[in-house]
């Protein structure tokens, strides 16, 4: 793909189709194409009418007076309504038989369960939302969420909700200053964490990292650590406290108070294009929305399903598809702690198989893994469970969507690939599973409300099987509303590209039938294992190494985690290029980010290729990465003998 001309080559090529099954067409909520086209067309014409109708399915404690409020590129929705998100997960399931259904099934990777019932999951919100008020919490405040995933993670989420706190969910494998710069970046005052949390069969010290990263944290003033562990861990005196303690001073009365519907719901924290991650702004009753509906549509969710979506809850899919949607919608959500090759490389078909898992949720880099493990693991467990599959967060490829098709779904279950982002909260193209055959690798069509186009440069559709940019035409319930204390980047990043447009940053096609396929991101972003990361952010990590003079990361492909990170680094005079540099510097990204963005491969070069005016030309490092020839065009090439060193070095 290149990018830098604007022009986008699609290769792909895929013309199977699944239709969906008969039976589950039958009882499906959305049951044929035919049903979805007047939807989607209904929603086209009158998107207000339609979101306002949608809109009946969440509890209000008072009702809007207007759908929308749009004032390019800022929306609000449901303006002058007010409701309680906590209330609409929870309080609202108590009065029927939802009362004693399973809200979270949980495994801890050691093996341990718990059963959170509506009615008890609500118990321990409202007791938790408590100790915040406690604490000195009040509405508007941010909240850290550092934590393990375990029941409490939701707890703590759903409680800073019922109080209007904005909670700011950093993934436990983040570093100790990834942590610092998310709590400085949103101000936050109280940081929740767990002394350590289980992954293939080790703790990670996440109370540890806390410690480290409140050295550089001036605005938190409390810390509640949950004893997950057992860990002996440093309690500082008027700052820690143990969440057990707590607790078992507050009281279980909690009245969920009413909010206004673009009340802040959380900020989280992803990967742009520049070094500092973006604080992405989402508010309540629009995500709620957007949230519930897909995760109805999509999932076909019926009441005695079992709903497993893997991702971790620091991600927003686990925002959205673990928590908020799905609770809204009452649903039984399994969670699990670990990883999916501990203690061996079935747990995931174990848990499966014991919990009786209907609809499964996963990524397609873990698929690849699977597939790497061999078929005799999911072969040995019953997976009669299963009814529907799911992919998100990079494309998925044919060979992992014909495995997870056959192998997993025993060729029974439709799949939903589901394409969104961080900053779309919700879905945005993924199939009614019901009603839209599937094509191995698209997402297939725009949901409901949602008005995806693929256009060149100037915002033009291109032609079907064109490659361009994949826009979103119109606002949608659940988008962003900024970027947290920075509205200039906010507009600069998604609504300057083309007018009155959201820019996706990702390049697409249509087919002929209408089918998107997703092809990749098209900015410095790079997407490792399904989470984005910025390669000027791991530039900037690396270039805090007192050793290294300039460097530019790039892409390349990787079989499991779809891409790999390779760095090009050049060192300051003197230095000596050796083996144990490069592993001080992959340590040196880690401890800056977090082993997520730990570097595959490390190459020191004398000099960068630039272009006259000094951009690094990463397309052709990219390329080089890759093991490619160079075919691009090198016209601009400051120094031609830079690219033949590199090569070189290659051999
Ligand atoms: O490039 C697209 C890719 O992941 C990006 C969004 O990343 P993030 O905000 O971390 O959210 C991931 C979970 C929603 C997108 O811009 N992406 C996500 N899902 C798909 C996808 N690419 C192709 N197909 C998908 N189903």
């Amino acid at each position: 793909m290149s990018t830098s001309s604007g022009n986008i080559t699609s290769v792909l090529k895929e013309t199977r189709a699944f239709i969906p099954p008969a039976e589950f067409s039958a009882n499906a909520h959305v049951k044929s194409m035919a049903e979805y086209e007047k939807l989607w067309q209904d929603a086209a014409k009158d998107p207000e009418k339609f979101w306002g109708q949608q809109a009946e399915t969440l509890q209000w404690m008072q009702k809007w007076n207007k759908v929308l409020e749009w004032n390019p590129p800022h929306a609000k929705w449901f303006v002058g309504g007010k409701l309680n998100i906590s209330a609409n997960c929870l309080d609202r399931h108590l009065h029927g038989p939802r009362h004693n259904k399973a809200a979270i099934i949980w495994e801890g990777e050691p093996g341990e369960q718990r059963i959170l019932t509506y009615q008890m999951l609500h118990r321990e919100v409202c007791k938790f939302a408590n100790v915040l008020k406690n604490i000195g919490t009040k509405s508007g405040d941010r909240v850290t969420i550092y934590m393990p995933m375990i029941p409490e993670a939701a707890i703590a989420m759903l409680a800073c909700a019922r109080i209007g706190a904005i909670h700011s969910v950093i993934f436990g494998g983040y570093s100790a200053d990834a942590v610092a710069d998310r709590n400085n970046d949103a101000g936050a005052k109280i940081l929740i964490t767990a002394d350590g949390g289980w992954r293939r069969g080790k703790v990670i010290p996440l109370k540890e990292n806390v410690d480290k990263s409140l050295e550089k944290s001036p605005t938190i003033e409390k810390v509640v650590v949950f004893n997950r562990c057992n860990l002996s861990v440093n309690m500082k005196a008027g700052r820690d406290m143990w969440w057990h303690e707590e607790m078992a001073k507050a009281s279980a009365d909690c009245p969920a108070e009413p909010f206004d519907s673009e009340h802040p719901l959380f900020i989280l924290y992803t990967s742009g294009s520049t070094g500092k991650p973006k604080g992405i702004l989402h508010t309540s009753a629009g995500y709620l929305l957007g949230t519930s509906s897909t995760h109805k549509w999509v999932f076909d969710l019926k009441e005695d399903d079992v709903y497993w979506c893997t991702a971790d809850v620091g991600w927003i899919t686990g925002h959205s598809y673990i928590v908020y949607g799905p609770l809204c919608n009452g649903a039984t959500v399994m969670m699990f702690e670990g990883a999916p090759n501990h203690p061996k490389e079935d747990r995931f078909w174990e848990i499966i198989e014991k919990y009786r898992v209907s609809i499964f949720y996963t990524a397609p880099t873990a698929i690849r893994a699977f597939i790497k493990w061999g078929d005799h693991w999911p072969d040995s467990h019953d997976l009669s469970s299963l009814r529907l599959l799911g992919s998100v967060g990079e494309p998925i490829n044919t060979e992992a969507w014909m495995w997870y098709h056959e192998k997993i779904g025993k060729g029974r279950c439709p799949i939903v690939d589901t394409w969104w982002q961080t900053e779309t909260g919700s879905m945005m193209i993924a199939p009614m599973p019901g009603a839209i055959p599937t094509k191995p690798g698209s997402a297939t069509k725009p949901l409901p409300g949602i008005i995806a186009e693929v256009v060149d440069q100037k915002g033009n559709r291109v032609a079907a099987n064109q490659g361009g940019f994949l826009v979103i035409r119109k606002p949608w319930p659940s988008m962003l509303r900024t970027i947290f204390n920075d509205d200039v980047r906010y507009k600069e990043q998604y609504w300057s590209q083309i007018p009155n447009t959201y820019f996706t940053a990702d390049g697409a096609r249509e087919d002929e039938d209408g089918y998107i396929w997703v092809m990749g991101r098209v900015d410095d972003v790079l997407n490792v294992a399904g989470h984005r990361l910025s390669t000027m952010e791991i530039e900037s990590a690396l270039g805090s190494h007192a050793k290294v003079a300039e460097s530019a990361v790039v892409g390349k492909p990787d079989e499991i985690k779809g891409e790999g990170i390779c760095c090009f680094v050049t060192v300051k005079a003197g230095v000596v290029v050796s083996e144990e540099l490069k592993k001080e510097l992959r340590d040196h990204v880690t401890k800056e980010i977090g082993a997520l963005a730990r570097p595959d491969e490390i190459r020191f070069t004398d000099s960068l290729p630039k272009t006259r005016s000094g951009k690094i030309m990463r397309r052709l490092l990219r390329d080089i990465a890759s093991g490619k020839q160079t075919t691009g065009d090198t016209s601009t090439l400051e120094d031609y003998t830079v690219l033949s060193k590199l090569r070189q070095e290659d051999e």
